[in-house]
């Protein structure tokens, strides 16, 4: 072989080499997510499954609590110490402030081939574009203002789901008076908040929920609606058992599930527990919106963020990641199992059970009447410095015997101070 043809040779060699070693990326993601529920960790091992059958390498980095907060804690000191996971569960104002940050990745190549702004609702792409550009893939919709109840236990008492605040208590003192827990709850600061915006909502409606927790009007925190609000927290707290203190969310499931208690205020996460429990819905437990004055629909949405990473293995996981997670089939098996329903259109209603139907019905009524409305509790109305302060003052009330007429005003100074 000449000098000439040999060197071609060699060239043809390194090209193919180099070649090779891009199309042999081997695509990685460390997921950072605070799934660990029963009906959580179902779902997620569906998103976990197809990335692997993708050909993609899963680094699991799950963080306990339920809604996030010691998930978010370790993110931040990630990202300080310059480590941040190739891919991190997120939502709503945080997703802006990170993006605000330049530490996440730019998704518009993957969203541009997948055709996300066809099939994504415009309500999920304000939150997961930062500035014209896709920062976060959201995986579902849930809904937040439902409560979840043990038919049989109702039964005991001749009632079924509540729809009023005032049949919810005349309910819950039937309960009592015979020995039954008429709420499960578990005492943590957003399991806490959870339970009160659906109460700001059902007592105020969406107009007033969103001057009050979303434009955090003065006049709003400080008004006699927000002081019946606590008169009804006041009197839910008087409605959950002894040993509420600090327990998880799922726990207060199980009691529901087992009879222990009669219902349980929680968004639709809560379903992936009764699912995961083997219960059917209409049977094993029945659904319905906490009562509000028609027609609302307290929005929660997950989605996942790519943090700055380097090495190609690793861009390639990410890619490969936000591809998967709108996939139509994907969507489907994932939210059926999450409780929630699809972040994109055109997965068929089919499987869905008539909880999920009855949301997806809800959050179109919602969408067309305005009475949609962003939750404080999981994120997506505030930023964690306002939606803190909010979450702090309401515990505290939860705790203690405060007034009604202390609560709102300290909901009111905190306000104010969170924002300077
Ligand atoms: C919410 C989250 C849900 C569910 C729940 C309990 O904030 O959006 O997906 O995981 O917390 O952990």
């Amino acid at each position: 072989m000449s000098f000439k043809k040999s060197l071609l040779a060699a060239g043809a060699i390194m090209a193919a080499i180099s070649v090779s070693a891009v199309a042999q990326a081997e695509p990685e993601a460390e997921v950072l997510h605070w799934w660990t529920s029963g009906g959580e960790a179902k779902a997620l091992k569906a998103l976990k499954e197809d990335y692997e059958a993708n050909g993609g390498k899963w680094i699991d980095s799950p963080i306990a609590g339920g809604g996030g907060d010691a998930a978010m804690t370790v993110l931040r000191t990630r990202v300080l110490a310059g480590d941040a996971p190739a891919a991190v569960q997120l939502k709503g104002p945080a997703i802006q402030e990170w993006a605000a940050e330049g530490v996440v990745a730019d998704l518009n190549k993957v969203a541009a081939a997948e055709k996300w702004d066809e099939v994504v609702p415009p309500l999920l792409q304000k939150i997961v574009k930062h500035e014209g550009k896709y920062v976060a893939v959201p995986v579902n919709i849930h809904r937040v203002d439902w409560i979840w109840a043990n038919p049989e236990v109702l039964a005991k008492v001749g009632a079924d789901i509540p729809t009023s605040w005032d049949e919810f208590n005349a309910v819950a003192d039937k309960l009592q008076a015979q020995g039954i827990t008429p709420l499960a709850h578990g005492g943590q600061p957003w399991q806490d908040a959870t339970v009160f915006e659906t109460v700001v909502l059902g007592l105020g409606g969406p107009e007033f929920f969103n001057k009050a927790l979303v434009e955090l009007d003065e006049d709003a925190l400080k008004s006699d609606t927000m002081k019946q609000v606590f008169d009804q927290m006041r009197k839910i707290r008087g409605y959950v058992d002894s040993d509420f203190s600090g327990r998880d969310w799922n726990l207060a499931t199980n009691m529901v599930m087992n009879g222990e208690a009669a219902m349980q205020i929680m968004g639709d996460w809560a379903k992936g527990e009764f699912l995961a429990a083997g219960k059917q819905p209409g049977k094993d437990f029945i659904c319905a919106p906490t009562p509000t004055k028609g027609g609302a629909f307290v929005l929660n949405s997950d989605s996942f963020v790519m943090f700055n990473v380097d090495g190609d293995d690793k861009k390639a996981g990410q890619e490969l990641l936000a591809e998967l997670i709108l996939g139509e089939k994907f969507q489907e098996t994932f939210n059926l199992y999450k409780g929630s329903i699809p972040a994109r259109t055109g997965v068929p209603r089919t499987n869905f059970d008539t909880c999920a139907t009855r949301g997806m019905d809800d959050l179109e009524a919602s969408m067309s009447g305005g009475t949609l409305v962003p939750s404080m509790a999981h994120g997506i109305a505030l930023p964690g410095h306002l939606s803190g302060a909010i979450v702090d003052v309401v515990t505290e009330h939860f705790n203690s015997d405060m007034s009604s007429d202390e609560a709102v005003t300290k909901l009111a100074e905190a306000i104010e101070l969170a924002k300077d």
